[in-house]
């Protein structure tokens, strides 16, 4: 399972990189408007920075919402640094640019997914990744890794190679969860991550360790 970080924060991306373990990076405009990074060049640099710390892919989102928008944002965010993804939402214009990017070779994610039949659009479009949104779906009481199942199931049924990217993840069970399904990346902030390092048998079993190796030196 791949691990993305969600966030535009490049200390918490620093971090991250740091374990040793991470794979990438999505972001969105409001992460971007968190951060306070306005107005297209900072924007564009703030992606180029992402990628310079981080050795994996970099999902960069367009902000265009028809054809010709989308492809014209998408070609300038894929030729600003190697490991950029281009974002796009799903609707029919974003499902069109997909496809023209995929024919293209340049790599996609198609986000704001929240139903299994926008998932196989993604896919038959020829998506790098499909990003499902577990929290914002359980926020609104509709059982999230139950879509990410459905995917799953969909499209190994047909042998569709789009990656499963759970996103909107918000604690490490949604992490949990999607690994036992079988997501093939899950995108969360710092919190998820690191919070799986945390348990307090490790923290008592260490410190038994420390304090018996001081006894006998
Ligand atoms: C996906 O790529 C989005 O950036 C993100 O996961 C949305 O998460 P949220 O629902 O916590 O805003």
């Amino acid at each position: 399972m791949k691990f993305f970080i969600d966030t535009a924060n490049l200390d918490d991306i620093a971090e991250a990189q740091a374990l040793g373990i991470l794979d990438g990076v999505t972001t969105n405009p409001s992460l971007m408007a968190k951060e306070g990074i306005t107005g297209e060049e900072n924007i564009l640099n703030h992606y180029k920075k992402i990628c310079e710390i981080v050795d994996g892919d970099v999902s960069a989102e367009v902000i265009s919402t028809d054809f010709d928008g989308m492809v014209k944002e998408g070609e300038a965010l894929a030729s600003l640094h190697p490991q950029i993804v281009v974002k796009l939402p799903l609707i029919a214009d974003g499902i069109k640019a997909c496809k023209y990017f995929s024919d293209k070779g340049i790599r996609t994610n198609v986000t704001l997914v929240f139903s299994a039949g926008q998932a196989l659009l993604a896919a038959k479009a020829g998506a790098t990744y499909v990003s499902p949104f577990l929290g914002r779906l359980d926020d609104i009481s509709t059982d999230g890794l139950n879509l990410i199942a459905e995917i799953r199931q969909i499209y190994d049924n047909y042998g569709f190679e789009t990656q499963i990217l759970a996103a909107s993840i918000r604690h490490t069970m949604h992490v949990i969860d999607c690994a036992k399904i079988g997501s093939d990346v899950m995108t969360g902030p710092l919190s998820s991550i690191t919070g799986l390092l945390k348990h307090p048998l490790t923290d008592i079993g260490l410190a038994k360790f420390l304090a018996d190796y001081k006894k006998g030196n």
